[in-house]
């Protein structure tokens, strides 16, 4: 008989604009993951998660059908991915955690702090993340939970929860383990440090030509740091001007890039016209196939299998868990 296959749980933040960084960086290895078949993959928008940041109905629902319409832009499959809201066992389940949790181990989470840091309320709701986010995995039994190095110790609590709970109620839950995405280079924005949506310096995913060419158009070529300060080891051997050739070699290979670089010392605007041109053709299909997606089905309806993969497979193990507690009347 053919092994189980395991279970791979993500979830994805409803929080704007993706970019390239975060498809190089991420979602390009997470979509090879999904067609290499090795998994059974549920993919959770986390739109419960997302009211700790975002507190206008507005920009919650456009931000969240515009995820779901980006990742199936990328070739996410309809029937992997559902919406958090649609499985309130999720709530439920972290209800029951949070009187399993102490507030002392809760306080030892470092993203918690950071957020507080960077100006966002103290909310029940913000403390409380982790605790959602563990009954995400948990009601799945997932086995594999891809993340970044800052969710590692939000994967970490997960299992101290099923363990605890296990204890104390019974071998019910899976222990998850993190899958860490494989080192892959950071990404420069356009100003030359980390390409992130914090520091307003990225290109998106899916720019039109016009924004590729304005945004390559201003990448900076002199930053006035040198080399080794700038860079360490990962892009010592680059030509000059770095912050384009770290970005141009995500779409063409060092062997041709090398020689059109050496040739060009003197022409950093030919370089660009170059570079815009690359890009385009690698933006343009992820484009086309987004505004195809987006003229058609509301994302909702194309998610329908989704959601219902995930509702059964959530309302199967609620019932365990309430069996196990003594609230299944
Ligand atoms: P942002 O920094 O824009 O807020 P996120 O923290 O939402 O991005 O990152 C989502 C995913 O994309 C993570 O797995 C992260 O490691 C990856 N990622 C984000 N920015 C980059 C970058 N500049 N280079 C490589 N990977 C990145
Ligand atoms: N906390 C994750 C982030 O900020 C998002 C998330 C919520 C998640 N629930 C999850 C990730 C379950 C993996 C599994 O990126």
């Amino acid at each position: 008989m053919a092994e189980k296959k395991k279970i791979l749980l993500s979830g994805i933040q409803p929080s704007g604009k993706l970019h390239i960084g975060n498809y190089f960086g991420a979602l390009r290895q997470f979509v090879e993951l999904q067609n290499s078949g090795t998994h059974d993959i549920y993919i959770s928008v986390v739109n419960y998660h997302a009211l700790t940041s975002v507190n206008s109905r507005e920009t919650l629902v456009e931000n969240t059908t515009n995820t779901i319409i980006d990742h199936l832009a990328l070739g996410i499959k309809p029937e992997n991915i559902f919406l958090q809201s649609d499985i309130p066992e999720v709530a439920e389940l972290a209800w029951i955690f949070n009187t399993l949790i102490t507030v002392p181990y809760l306080s030892r989470a470092v993203a918690y702090k950071e957020k507080i840091e960077k100006g966002l309320e103290a909310t029940v709701g913000l403390f409380e993340y982790p605790v959602l986010m563990a009954a995400d995995i948990l009601i799945m039994d997932a086995d594999t939970v891809p993340v970044g190095q800052d969710q590692k110790q939000h994967v970490e609590i997960a299992c101290d929860l099923a363990e605890k709970f296990n204890s104390r109620y019974g071998e019910t839950f899976t222990l998850p383990e993190e899958y860490i995405l494989k080192d892959v280079a950071v990404v420069p924005g356009i100003d030359g440090q980390k390409m992130s949506k914090s520091y307003k310096n990225t290109i998106p995913l899916f720019a039109s030509d016009a924004e590729i060419e304005k945004l390559v158009m201003s990448i900076v070529t002199d930053s006035g740091v040198s080399r080794e300060a700038k860079l360490g080891d990962s892009m010592a051997s680059y030509p000059n001007p770095l912050n384009l050739y770290a970005i141009h070699r995500l779409f063409r290979n060092d062997d041709e890039l090398g020689p059109l670089y050496d040739k060009n010392q003197d022409n950093y605007k030919g370089l660009k016209e170059i570079l815009i041109q690359d890009m385009s053709a690698f933006i343009a299909p992820f484009r086309e196939k987004r505004e195809k997606i987006e003229a058609g089905e509301t994302p909702l309806l194309l998610i329908k299998k989704g959601r219902a993969r995930a509702q059964k497979r959530a309302q199967a193990k609620i019932k365990d868990i309430r069996r196990a507690v003594g609230i299944d009347f």
